[in-house]
Order: structure tokens, then sequence, then C-alpha cells
């Protein structure tokens, strides 16, 4: 059964669809079967993995005129995708008026449970429907975090909603863990927020930092994880690193989870 790890922040540029493009890459480098879903109207899931013209995207299996099939794609770096674009503002809007509109995703996703190993959702900077259903689907969060004077502010902000969520939509959604994305090991102040991380949320801050690296920024206007890109760049083994890291997690998690 696929593990569902929404990749979420509602602030902007973190990080997010980098990091959703890279774990997913690395996850399937790694042999796990893996499906990315792009809920963002940007799209820069989709085109950073290569798929430039999508005549199906997530809007369809909102609207509930596409089936599984026709919507999932196959990208040539080892993982499949459901594309997203910006015709998703639609969706937003479309969902409102469905009667168990948060939990649309989660439902559609259920006949694809057991093909994959992990079934990664980057969602959008906003609280909208689409991340709203992203949290109702999901098990697990993966929070990416710039260590930046407002990140902890943001947080805050975020947990939260976190709570929310859970009370309302899905009691069992666990935050597997913070990562510290763009880092930048010279900066005071990025030391600074990455230790008030540490302090404040102990075991569920990920120990991979992944380095501020001007490859991983470039990869996706070549349609490719950072990997494909060059491979032996920091930016690619960082990802490798956390996609290993969040594997482990998952499983020890699930394995805990047994002994209770
Ligand atoms: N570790 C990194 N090193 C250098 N550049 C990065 C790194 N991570 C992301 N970037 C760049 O920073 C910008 C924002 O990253 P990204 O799109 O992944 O963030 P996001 O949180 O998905 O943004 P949005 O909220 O708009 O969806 C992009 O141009 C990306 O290429
Ligand atoms: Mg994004």
């Amino acid at each position: 059964m696929a593990h569902i790890i929404s990749v979420t922040n509602q602030k902007g540029g973190v990080g997010k669809t980098t990091t959703a493009i890279n774990v997913a890459s690395s996850l399937a480098a790694m042999h796990k079967r893996v499906l990315l879903v792009d809920l963002d109207p940007q799209g820069n899931a989709t085109s950073g993995s290569g798929i430039s013209d999508s005549l199906k995207t997530c809007l369809h299996l909102f609207e509930e005129s596409a089936s599984l099939d026709e919507v999932i794609q196959k990208t040539v770096h080892g993982y499949d995708v459901i594309p997203g674009n910006y015709s998703l503002t639609q969706c937003d809007v479309k969902l409102m008026n469905h009667p168990r509109k948060a939990y649309f995703l989660k439902n559609s996703l259920l006949p694809v449970h057991r093909n994959y190993d992990y079934i990664l959702l980057d969602c959008p900077p906003s609280l909208n429907n689409l991340t709203l259903n992203a949290q109702a689907c999901a098990h697990q969060l993966i929070v990416p975090v710039q260590c930046e004077f407002f990140a902890l502010e943001g947080l805050t902000k975020l947990l939260g909603t976190i709570d929310q969520v859970r009370k309302q939509l899905n009691p069992s959604l666990q935050v597997l863990g913070l990562i510290r994305t763009m880092f930048d090991g010279r900066s005071k102040l990025t030391q600074h927020v990455s230790k008030e991380l540490e302090t404040h949320f102990s075991d569920r801050v990920f120990k991979t930092l992944i380095p501020r690296n001007v490859k991983l920024a470039e990869a996706p206007s070549h349609g490719k994880p950072s990997m494909y890109h060059d491979k032996r760049s920091q930016g690619a083994l960082a990802y490798l690193a956390l996609a290993a890291e969040i594997d482990r997690k998952i499983n020890m998690d699930s394995y805990e989870h047994l002994l209770e």
C-alpha cells in the first residue's frame, strides 16, 4: 500500500516542488514505485518532470471526466505523474460545490494505492481546496523550510492549520519532518534558524540538509530531476540522502506503530 506524503508549506518559494521532483526521482532510483501528483496550477512539478503538453490533468480527475489510467503519465525518470497546469485554478471553485469536497483526491486515488510504494503530492503555496484535498488524503506531511527570519513565524501558522485539519478532516495526519532547504552554512542567520528548528522540533527535523545549489535551480528548465541533470552535484546527492532518510523514517514509524 502506498504511503501518501504531502509536500506542503503555505509559504511560497521554499522548495516544495524541487523537493517533490527530486525525492520522487531519488525514491524511484531506489526501486520504489512512485506517483507524483501536481496539485499546483503553476504546474512546475509537471514541467520539471519533462512533461510539456498534458491533455489530461488533475482537473479531469476532479471533474470525473477522465479515468486514472488516462490521467497518469509515465516519465523517463522512473516515476509517474498526474500533471497539473493553469486549468487547476478552476478546481478550487468546482470543488466548493461538491458534497465531499475535501475527500475528492483521497477517493480518486484509492484504486492505485496498491500500484505504488509512495504517492507524493506537490501542494500550491496557499490554503485552498486543492491543499485541503492533499491534507485530507495524506498519511504524512513533509515541510520544506528555508532557514530565514520569517520561517518560524510561517511554521507556527502552518502547525495551527495542521491541527485544524486533524480535527476536521484527517485525525491520523502526521508531520514526518521538516526539511531545511537552500541551506547556506556560511550565514549566521541560517545557522541560528536551523538551531531553533532543532530545539523546537527535535527528531521531526530531517538530518539531511539541502544546500543552496545552482544545479537544483537549473534542472527544471531541462525538464529533469537534478540527478539526471548532474548526478554528482551537491543538490542531487543531498536529495538522494533525503529520500533514503524519508524511507527509513517511514519504515521506522510503521514498525513502532506495530509495537504499540
Ligand atoms: N536548494 C536549492 N538551491 C538553489 N535553488 C533552489 C533550491 N531549491 C529550490 N530552488 C529554486 O528556488 C525557486 C523556488 O523553489 P520551488 O519552486 O521548489 O519552491 P516552491 O515552494 O515549490 O514554490 P511555490 O510556493 O511557488 O510552489 C525555484 O526557482 C527553484 O529552482
Ligand atoms: Mg511549487
